[in-house]
């Protein structure tokens, strides 16, 4: 495990796209794996802007999402396929039909999970996953609990999940409840997985997940596991480590 702390978001950010932009530039069919959420917006913004400057092109590169909500139309704002549109897609020439997101609206949601695994297993591995951390330690929307599932899967929200996303809708009523996910058995299926933290109210499930038991409790915990495991943590994230 490989962790590096920054004093500034904008050098974790730095950081980050410099990582993902270094893999597709030597590798230019690289296949990402993507999050969504607060944490990776700067990176995704100077990802636009290498692309703008012609440092780098995600014409060969094939992407896939690590979850989408159940119910929540397409075109709603708060849509993960919206965020990546607003913060990553419709500014780069990554080809649409090699960005894949998870179709929370499917009819038959379980084909749907059978689907996307079935297209991540066609992609061969994916090279880099993009990680942040839910405050319960949920990587994706692997929610804590007794038993993790290995592949894509209709997962139940967590409260506290509801609650922490009422922020980018109206209330935590509005937070759909239902999540399609990638499963941890594919994310730490990735070659190199790139787990990106930043704020105080992070400092206590960072120092769990990187240096406490290893738990289906605190799926973060798993990627300890990892042989290829980058951390990028701001100085509050990383306030509690030792
Ligand atoms: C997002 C995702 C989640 C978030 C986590 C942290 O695609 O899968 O695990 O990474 O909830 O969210 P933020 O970055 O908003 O604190």
């Amino acid at each position: 495990m490989n962790i590096l702390t920054f004093d500034s978001g904008d050098k974790l950010n730095e950081a980050g796209a410099n990582i993902i932009a270094g893999l597709i530039q030597t590798q230019p069919t690289a296949v990402l794996g993507l999050a969504t959420g607060g944490t990776p917006v700067g990176i995704y913004e100077r990802l636009v802007s290498g692309f703008r400057r012609g440092l780098l092109s995600f014409r060969g590169v094939t992407a896939f999402n690590l979850d989408e909500y159940v119910g929540l139309d397409r075109q709603h704002p708060q849509s993960y396929y919206s965020y990546m549109q607003k913060h990553l897609f419709a500014h780069i020439d990554l080809p649409a039909e090699q960005a894949h997101i998870p179709d929370g609206n499917a009819a038959d949601l379980q084909a749907e999970c059978e689907r996307y695994d079935r297209l991540i297993a066609e992609a061969g591995q994916i090279d880099l996953q993009l990680l942040g951390i839910g405050h319960n330690g949920h990587i994706g929307f692997n929610e804590p609990a007794h038993a993790l599932i290995r592949g894509t899967h209709v997962v139940d929200l967590a409260e506290e999940t509801r609650k922490a996303n009422a922020r980018f809708f109206g209330s935590a009523d509005e937070v759909p409840k239902q999540a399609i996910t990638m499963g941890v058995g594919t994310i730490l299926k990735a070659k190199t997985i790139l787990l990106v933290v930043r704020g105080a109210d992070k400092a206590d499930i960072v120092r769990r997940a990187l240096t406490g038991p290893i738990t289906t409790e605190c799926p973060a915990s798993l990627l300890q596991t990892h042989p290829h495991l980058v951390v990028l943590l701001d100085k509050d994230a990383a306030g509690r480590l030792p």
